[in-house]
């Protein structure tokens, strides 16, 4: 069926049997050697964690807050590094019509070659990322953003259901969400292998609800760690245009294109957006007491003993 055309097996990886998609195997030795450069600038984080978000957020600061360049899609603006890796890109464009060619369809390349200062965008563990960031022989900006797991495990649920065609519910997907079978793996090797890198390599570490909590001060950090200065004026611009409203309908970031074409090309999928309800704690609504209870188990056990023990209740 279209499914198994599409989705990938998971395997394991690394020392902590971290989950990946199997074709991510192709790219794990290119991504390990790639050439990395001092001026690049990394977005990384855990899948549904306000990526999108920060990518926007960190591209028009390091871009004086350009509106009329960041018309250009995001996903050229700022490469996902990784995507190609996460399904059979050449069978779905082949199935969706896309007229990709090979080039663009390739994310590595993508990223690998854009002019500097370029712009990057990943979901790898640190354990993942290539070895010229971890030994620290280059020393590009990092911004990784972190999300409660509670939000991020229903976001990535409904992600799911709308772009990779998965049919399970909720509640099961919260189970497997806990055990760490997702790509990626788990959420919290995935933060605290950044966290614990935070003061010795140049990563600006920010959460997603400070970012809902107080989105200028977050933008006046991220200006400082990007060694950019930004006016009053531009940091109450650039605090609209990141607005949920104003993201939810910017075609350059919003990838309805990309939605609308998966639809025509009848792809199994739940009606909705990728930019999709934006609300802290909204796991409340959506998962049921008793999974709500087993995330708070889950939770403290992980966070047990480490800076993170007052966060995501
Ligand atoms: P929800 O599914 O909870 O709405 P990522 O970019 O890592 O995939 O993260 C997606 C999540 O960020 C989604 O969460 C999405 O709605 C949210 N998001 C995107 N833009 C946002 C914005 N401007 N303000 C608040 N949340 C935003």
């Amino acid at each position: 069926g279209i499914l198994d055309d599409f989705c990938p097996r998971l395997v394991l990886l690394g020392e902590e049997r971290t989950c990946m998609p199997e074709y991510f195997l192709n790219y794990a030795e290119r991504i390990k050697n790639f050439e990395v450069k001092n001026d690049d600038v990394w977005v990384a984080s855990y899948p549904k964690t306000g990526t999108t978000w920060t990518q926007e957020m960190v591209w028009m600061i390091a871009n004086n807050v350009d509106f009329k360049a960041g018309e250009e899609p995001l996903h050229t603006r700022f490469p996902f590094m990784e995507l190609s890796s996460l399904f059979d890109q050449k069978k779905l464009f082949h199935a969706m019509n896309a007229d990709l060619s090979e080039q663009e369809a390739d994310s590595y390349e993508l990223a690998k070659n854009m002019k500097s200062p370029r712009f990057i965008k990943t979901h790898l563990p640190f354990f993942l990322l290539p070895d010229q960031i971890k030994n620290g022989s280059k020393t590009p900006k990092i911004i990784y953003v972190s999300r409660n797991p509670k939000d991020a495990c229903v976001s990535y649920y409904h992600h799911g259901r709308l772009l990779e065609g998965w049919r399970i519910d909720l509640e099961s997907f919260a189970k497997v969400y806990m055990a760490d079978k997702v790509a990626y793996g788990s959420i919290w090797k995935h933060i605290f292998g950044y966290w614990e890198k935070r003061n010795s390599l140049n990563i600006l570490f920010i959460k997603y609800e400070e970012m809902k909590a107080n989105l200028p001060a977050v933008i006046k950090r991220a200006a400082k760690f990007l060694e950019k200065q930004l006016t009053e004026e531009q940091i109450k611009l650039l605090t609209q245009h990141l607005s949920f409203e104003s993201m939810k309908n910017n075609k350059a970031v919003n990838i309805e294109d990309f939605v609308d074409k998966l639809k025509k090309s009848n792809f199994p999928m739940e009606d909705g957006a990728f930019i999709r309800s934006g609300i802290v704690g909204k796991y409340k609504e959506e998962l049921s007491p008793e999974t709500i209870k087993r995330f708070d188990g889950w939770i403290r056990k992980n966070v047990a003993g480490t800076s993170f023990e007052q966060e995501y209740n």
